[in-house]
């Protein structure tokens, strides 16, 4: 199988990327590098493109492919609350071009989504595939038009596409503006750890390993029109995460800064994941032990995060972010 994976030099992509090439996967790569997007996160072999997904030009350039995974997109909540229009460029109009090619080309098409697109949900239940979206970010409403993108190309045009929507993933490579490559970072640095609000949000972590696992197991036996929850039913508050982070490392609690809340900020996610399992995938990694071997990842891989951190982007990035948060 010729296989497109976009926005396979981010974080998740390239670990799905490896996946493949182990496969004996026949893999290209069409990446924008934006600031998410890292050359050190490739194997040296990779085939790989400079381009936008949105353009159609760029995306013609690849040529034939039996397949396409999409994991191509912005995607920080806190950078779609400052500047939303990348977020429906890259994440509606570039998903609706990879649609057009994957029509042409009579290409299986897979969604990379996100648990952000049902919104927050109570205590006590979790989303399934067919509830109604309720996204409460840009981001997370941009995700949303990407999903309802493919399940009308799939109705109108017989499109042979499904769509993944995985929880908060966590593991090596992951651009240090995401809370626990932030927190880690910023602990080892001796910096303050910005925990917004009270810090009792719940976030359902997924390991990354297990993450690609479900994409290419959807890839390789989903039905088209189906949508398929990934999570490894993992909930834990923010603030025990935090801790987790502080009592690894043996740094001080007080580095923790309780900070102004996200405008929106959704209190809890939580997904139904028997779709998926009934097609026989399973998590493997058990949360406190691959959150610990994450941080571990980063304390042992400076070389990989301090340009990103040290870089004019990020800093601008941060003192938007966080200055007047950490000032009061
Ligand atoms: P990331 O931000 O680490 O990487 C995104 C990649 O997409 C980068 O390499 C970037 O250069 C590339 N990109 C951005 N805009 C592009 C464009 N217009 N054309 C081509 N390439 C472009 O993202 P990630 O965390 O690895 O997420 C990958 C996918 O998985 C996204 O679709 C995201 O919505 C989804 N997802 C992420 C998580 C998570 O917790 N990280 C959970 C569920 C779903
Ligand atoms: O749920 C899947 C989603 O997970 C993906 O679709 C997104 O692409 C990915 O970024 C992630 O979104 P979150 O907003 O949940 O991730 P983030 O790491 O930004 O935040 C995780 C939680 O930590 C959230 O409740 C906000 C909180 N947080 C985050 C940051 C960056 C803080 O308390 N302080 C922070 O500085």
């Amino acid at each position: 199988m010729r296989l497109l994976v976009t926005g396979g030099a981010g974080f998740i992509g390239s670990h799905f990327v490896k996946r493949m090439l182990a496969a004996s996967d026949d893999v290209v790569i069409l990446d924008k590098f934006t600031y998410a997007g890292n050359p050190a996160n490739l194997p040296a072999e990779s085939e790989c493109y400079r381009g936008d997904i949105a353009v159609q030009e760029d995306v013609e350039q690849i040529g034939a492919v039996d397949a396409i995974v999409n994991f191509a997109a912005e995607t920080h909540v806190d950078r779609s609350i400052h500047g939303p229009e990348d977020f429906v460029r890259t994440d509606v109009l570039g998903t609706l071009v990879l649609l057009q090619l994957a029509r042409e080309l009579s290409a299986r098409f897979v969604q990379v989504s996100t648990d952000e697109v049902y919104g927050d949900i109570e205590p006590g239940w979790s989303s399934r595939e067919d509830d109604r979206l309720r996204p409460s970010s840009p981001y997370s409403a941009s995700k949303a038009g990407g999903d309802l993108q493919v399940l009308a190309a799939v109705r109108t045009f017989g499109v042979n596409a499904s769509v993944t929507r995985g929880s908060n993933t966590y593991g090596p490579n992951q651009y240090p503006e995401k809370v626990l490559p932030l927190f880690t970072t910023n602990a080892l640095d001796g910096e303050p750890l910005p925990l917004y609000g009270d810090g009792r949000q719940v976030r359902d972590w997924l390991h990354v390993e297990d993450h690609c696992a479900g994409i290419e197991l959807v890839l390789r036996e989903g039905q088209p029109g189906d949508v398929y929850n990934v999570a490894a039913n993992e909930e834990h508050e923010n603030v025990e995460l935090t801790n987790l982070v502080i009592d690894h490392l043996g740094v001080d609690r007080s580095l923790i800064r309780n900070v102004d809340d996200r405008p929106g900020h959704d209190r809890r996610y939580s997904l139904d994941t028997t779709k998926l399992r009934a097609l026989g995938w399973t998590p493997r990694r058990e949360w406190e032990d691959g959150v610990r071997a994450t941080i571990d990842w980063y304390r042992d891989n400076r070389d990989w995060w301090e340009p990103i951190k040290r870089s004019d982007g990020f800093r601008e990035f941060y003192e938007r972010q966080y200055a007047a948060r950490l000032a009061t």
